[in-house]
């Protein structure tokens, strides 16, 4: 595992978006970073799950989340400057943000791979991040230490069979964090983490046979999330990381 202890105000006066925070990784990153000062904004699909993290964040007596839900895979790029224009409305910059939520699609090989689900994949796990990022940039840029963190995937390194849309959506991810990285040096700072073999309901789904309680859980992965979103990574740029390790 990744070895860093946050001090419990790395993320205080910080602004967080993360996406898919209703549910494994982003709802751990969630709740993590509001715990070490942040405020955070709930992006997801689900508004309940939502619901769930907005009540426990305040519950704990953490800053007061928000909520925004969006399905990404229907948002059009009006609706991310909507967004955006709304986030600068209500706290002026943007300090952090996780491109976490995807969809895995199915495990099949290239030649059966639906189409339809091709396409539904590249617009949750790529088109998404890059209109997001796009329409976020300006808010990141008014942050003075402001971190972007893009989710890949050990398949999004190396490829490997049937793995499909979702490996070739991780690659792209991996080559828009290096462009951006290259391209925003000394403003914002741009990396990747891949979380790794993570007790989720994406890895259920993935490795149906596997038993989840031989993997570590998404709590247990936060050092690098906390890590790359704090000061102390002020020197990070442009790298492709491991939560595990
Ligand atoms: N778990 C692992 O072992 C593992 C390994 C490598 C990489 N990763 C990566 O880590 C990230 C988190 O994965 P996870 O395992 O935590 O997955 P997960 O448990 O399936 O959670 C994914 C989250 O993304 C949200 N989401 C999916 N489609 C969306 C859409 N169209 N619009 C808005 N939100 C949407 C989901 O919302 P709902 O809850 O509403 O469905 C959910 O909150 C992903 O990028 C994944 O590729 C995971």
């Amino acid at each position: 595992m990744f070895k860093y202890t946050p001090s419990p105000t790395l993320l205080e006066q910080r602004t967080i978006l993360v996406t898919g925070a209703g549910d494994g990784i982003g709802r751990a990153a969630a709740k993590s970073f509001a715990a070490h000062g942040a405020t955070v904004i709930l992006l997801g699909r689900t508004t309940q799950k939502l619901e769930t993290i907005y009540d426990e964040i305040e519950q704990a007596g953490y800053p007061k989340a928000a909520i925004y839900p969006l399905d990404l895979e229907g948002a059009s790029p009006d609706d991310y400057d909507i967004l955006a224009n709304t986030l600068e409305k209500e706290f002026g910059k943007l300090d952090g943000l996780l491109h976490n939520a995807s969809v895995l699609g199915t495990l099949t090989p290239m030649e059966h791979y639906d189409i339809k689900l091709w396409y539904q994949v590249m617009q949750v796990n790529l088109n998404a991040p890059f209109l997001l990022t796009k329409s976020c940039l300006k808010l990141l840029k008014k942050a003075p230490d402001s971190s972007v963190i893009f989710t890949s995937s050990s398949v999004g390194r190396k490829g490997r069979a049937y793995w499909g849309a979702y490996a070739v959506s991780k690659f792209a991810t991996e080559g828009m964090m290096q462009i951006l990285a290259d391209e925003l040096e000394n403003t914002i700072r741009i990396n990747s983490i891949n979380p790794g073999a993570t007790r989720t309901a994406m890895r259920a789904m993935a490795y149906p046979a596997e038993d989840p309680m031989i993997l570590p859980t998404p709590d247990a992965i936060m050092p690098l999330y906390l890590y790359l979103m704090g000061a102390d990574s002020h020197a990070v740029h442009g790298q492709a990381l491991n939560a595990q390790k």
